[in-house]
């Protein structure tokens, strides 16, 4: 996969965070998490993906998170038979002396990506889809099962699986679709017990006067959270709450109870009820509403009183 640095350098110089498709290089917004931001190069020949990570300090840092991250892509995929897109992480300085780390891989079929599939399928093949990831999800904690040194997880939400091949005029998910899986770019794993990631980086992009609060409160709770099958799925399920499609909770939920007893009854996991998948879905959503409105502040003060400049770009409001 070949990357032209010097394109991302020249993209940096002329990056407004709050409005990135004004720049000079243009660029369309692929989608966004709570902290990065996906896009692509218009007019690109070689068809990429960029994810912007603006979250480190030092090299020490950036360089340990460069190992991290193609050690979790080498698991994903030849440990545990997950399929990823082409991909390549790297990092640079930039015109200002900044570290830029980028996530790149192939870009895939936006229409392709769960989030966008459940509105333009039937509900059979929801629950096709589901439980398709469901086996994807069952690879991980095998895996973590069956080894000594690592502990894997996963962000099992619906927008970081694609469905392979996928047609968007005739959509068909059945037993036999295949996955991939996009999110690669938190290398959530523990090696000998010892956090890959450095946990703090999960809090970079929060205001300053935040962060104590948030480590206090949330940060070992949510990053806990992705090593736990069953957290994992209940995450999945809320997605539901999150895309407006609470209707088909009860089914999913059904569904993935029988997957459980039929397919991964040596795991022991619990039945899940559809109270707690609520309850956790209004903790979380408020988890990430204060977030949000923290960093709309923060921006705020940084900006346009302290006249400095803000490094994350901001989605406008997410609705939930
Ligand atoms: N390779 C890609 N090609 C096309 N779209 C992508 C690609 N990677 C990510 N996206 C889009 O960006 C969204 C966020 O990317 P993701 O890697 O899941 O980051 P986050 O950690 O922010 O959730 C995805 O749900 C998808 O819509
Ligand atoms: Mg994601």
């Amino acid at each position: 996969m070949k990357v032209n640095i010097e394109l991302l350098k020249e993209f940096e110089k002329t990056l407004d965070t709050i409005h990135p498709e004004k720049g000079k290089i243009p660029i369309k917004i692929l989608g966004f998490g709570e902290i990065s931001l996906v896009f692509e190069i218009l007019d690109d020949p070689e068809r990429l993906a960029y994810k912007r990570i603006p979250i480190f300090d030092n090299e020490k840092q950036v360089k340990r998170h460069l190992w991290a991250y193609n050690e979790y892509c080498k698991i994903l995929n030849e440990d545990i038979g997950l399929n990823l897109p082409e991909h390549k992480a790297l990092w640079f300085k930039d015109h200002k002396g900044q570290i830029q780390f980028y996530c790149v891989q192939q870009k895939i079929n936006p229409k392709a990506v769960g989030n966008k599939v459940i509105h333009n399928i039937s509900d059979d093949e929801i629950e096709n889809l589901i439980i398709l990831t469901m086996r994807e999800l069952k690879k991980v904690w095998t895996f973590n099962r069956e080894n000594k040194i690592y502990d894997v997880g996963l962000d099992g939400q619906i927008s970081n699986f694609v469905v392979i091949d996928y047609d968007h005029n005739n959509p068909r998910i059945n037993e036999s679709s295949k996955l991939l899986y996009l999110d690669t770019s938190t290398p959530l794993f523990r090696k000998n017990n010892i956090e890959a990631m450095e946990a703090e980086l999960f809090l970079k992009s929060a205001p300053s006067f935040l962060r104590f609060l948030l480590k206090a409160l949330f940060v070992q709770e949510v990053v806990d959270r992705y090593y736990d099958w069953r957290l994992v799925t209940i995450d999945l399920i809320a997605n539901f709450f999150k895309e407006q499609k609470p209707e088909i909770i009860p089914r999913v939920i059904r569904r993935i109870n029988r997957f459980f007893k039929e397919e991964a009854d040596t795991f022991k996991i619990e039945p899940i009820t559809f109270e707690e998948v609520y309850k956790y879905y209004k903790n979380d959503k408020m988890i990430w509403v204060i977030f949000q409105n923290a960093r709309r502040f923060d921006r705020y003060m940084k900006t346009k009183l302290l006249k400095k400049t803000y490094d994350f770009y901001l989605p406008e409001k997410i609705k939930r």
